[in-house]
């Protein structure tokens, strides 16, 4: 039996793992009355003619194959090539309704029609990414997803584990770096509780409806020790999973004393890494621009959109801001909304200083995605911002909280169109010590001078060390932004 070692990186591991495999995994867990009996159930939830993906198909049976049967269109993506291959030549669809395989990786792929997708299924497919990117995941079936649309997820719970089994993952509450032998190998798995799985559904903003869990016992000569399989089949209730984690809270925690200079350090650290058109909405040689964060030229550069300076820029939100009605066609805010005393009054005037009728007239604010690992960071620790700080105030801040306010108030002040979208981002630390670096980086601009600098440093390095197994010397800061624009543009 072979092991893997921890340096390989996980992605070989399951790539090669499937490869191997093909076929020997559809003969030893096809056969699985209570899996298709669910999945048979969700798909008679499904409109005729339905979109459907299928997340890490396998060989196609039974998922992709069912859905292909009952008259819908489904997309199988595995990871590996092996398992498209077959599922290719084993799953059928029509003309109307095809099925379609492509070899793409979930961490990395995005649907050509992300937001009208009708289903996602991810059965028994989560099991080997980190603890970070199945919450992600989560959050990016929902973005996927058509409001009401369906979610069904397997897995393997952490209830079967025993003491000494994997390492409890605290930042994002599962058990890490399971490594069991299964199927010749031993792999290494994340797993999280149902309970775990049922908040981290509630927090994407989809409502449980159905689940079930089994005993299961593969037909393999080779592997056959009795598995728990569970099964949840969940509907997206949130209009925008990017305004997530829901439930929202009902008021903005105002974070104050940020040290400029650190913060702007580490914007200058962000590397975009995908982007999606039109993101920054019309664009004009003469756009009269107004930058608001200090963000705005890091983020520009690191998008690599050239030809944009903003004609007058603002590090922070005063109350009100100097300009006249209708300055800008344009306006840009970076990463700024944290700090704002009065949230409702800073979006009131930058759709004042927006001029309406400009055939490029925008409002863009970028704020961090709900699976930000920077936001995540921040918001686990425990300790006063600053230790000078009479009031104790904690980093709590809930950035989708402040979209969605950004989303009522543009709307109400006549920008009919708003979008949302996620910008993927990253930020490098590529020093000796990336611990170090990163902890240096993420906590100064919050922690400035006191003592409290220091012991947020130490809190944050456990988990920066877990962070960088999975992807060393780089935190990940997927973005969301939004933008809105009048109706008529
Ligand atoms: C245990 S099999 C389940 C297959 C199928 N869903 C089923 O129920 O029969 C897990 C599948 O997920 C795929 N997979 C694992 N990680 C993946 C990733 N990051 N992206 C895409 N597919 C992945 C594997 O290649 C494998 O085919």
């Amino acid at each position: 039996m072979a092991t893997t070692p921890s340096s390989v990186p996980q992605e070989a591991d399951v790539e090669i793992l499937f490869n191997y495999l093909g076929k020997r995994y559809e003969d030893a867990y096809l056969d699985s009355p209570n899996l298709q009996d669910f999945v048979r159930n969700a798909i008679s939830t499904l409109a005729p003619h339905s979109q459907v993906l299928d997340v890490g198909c396998g060989t196609g049976k039974p998922v992709a194959d069912m859905v292909a049967r009952a008259g819908h269109s489904v997309h199988g993506i595995d990871i590996a090539e092996e398992m498209v291959g077959i599922a290719r030549g084993q799953v059928h669809g029509s003309e109307a309704c095809p099925a379609t395989f492509e070899k793409a990786d979930m961490r990395t792929y995005m649907p050509l029609s992300p937001g009208a997708i009708d289903a996602v299924f991810a059965v028994y497919s989560l099991f080997q990414i980190s603890p970070s990117d199945t919450y992600s995941m989560v959050f990016r079936f929902g973005e996927w997803l058509r409001p009401g649309g369906v979610l069904v997820l397997g897995f393997t719970p952490s209830s079967v584990l025993v003491e000494g089994q994997g390492t409890y993952d605290p930042l994002w509450d599962c058990v890490r770096e399971v490594e069991k032998p299964w199927m010749t190998r031993v792999t290494k798995e994340t797993l999280l509780s149902e309970e775990r799985w049922r908040k981290v559904l509630e927090q994407a903003g989809f409502r449980v409806e159905v689940e079930r869990s089994f005993r299961f016992v593969p037909k393999d000569e080779q592997h056959k020790p009795e598995e728990v399989h569970s099964l949840i089949q969940a509907r997206k209730m949130e209009v925008d999973s990017l305004c997530g984690p829901f439930p929202l809270p009902d008021k903005h925690v105002v974070l104050s004393d940020l040290d400029q200079r650190a913060w702007m350090a580490l914007q200058h650290r962000i590397v975009i890494e995908e982007w999606q058109d039109p993101i920054l909405g019309p664009t004009a040689e003469d756009q009269r621009i107004l930058g608001l964060g200090g963000g705005l030229r890091a983020f520009l550069t690191a998008s690599q959109v050239s030809g944009k300076e903003a004609t007058q820029s603002l590090l922070a939100y005063p109350r009100n801001l100097p300009f006249a009605e209708n300055e800008f066609d344009a306006v840009y805010s970076f990463m700024a909304l944290d700090t704002v005393p009065n949230l409702q009054t800073a979006l009131s005037e930058l759709a004042r200083v927006t001029d309406l009728s400009s055939p490029t007239a925008s409002i863009t604010i970028v704020q961090a995605a709900p699976d930000n690992e920077v936001t995540r960071l921040l918001n686990t620790l425990s300790l006063p911002l600053n230790s000078e700080s009479e009031s104790g105030q904690q980093y709590s801040s809930h950035q989708g909280y402040l979209l969605h306010l950004a989303k009522k108030v543009l709307s109400e002040c006549g920008f009919g169109s708003i979008s949302l979208h996620r910008v993927r981002a990253k930020y490098p630390f590529p020093g000796h010590d990336p611990v170090f670096e990163a902890a240096e980086a993420v906590a100064a601009p919050w922690f400035c001078g006191g003592k409290n600098l220091a012991e947020a440093k130490k809190a944050l390095a456990p988990h920066l060390r877990n962070l960088f197994i999975e992807h060393p010397g780089v935190l990940k800061n997927d973005l969301a932004m939004l933008v809105a624009r009048p109706t008529q543009n």
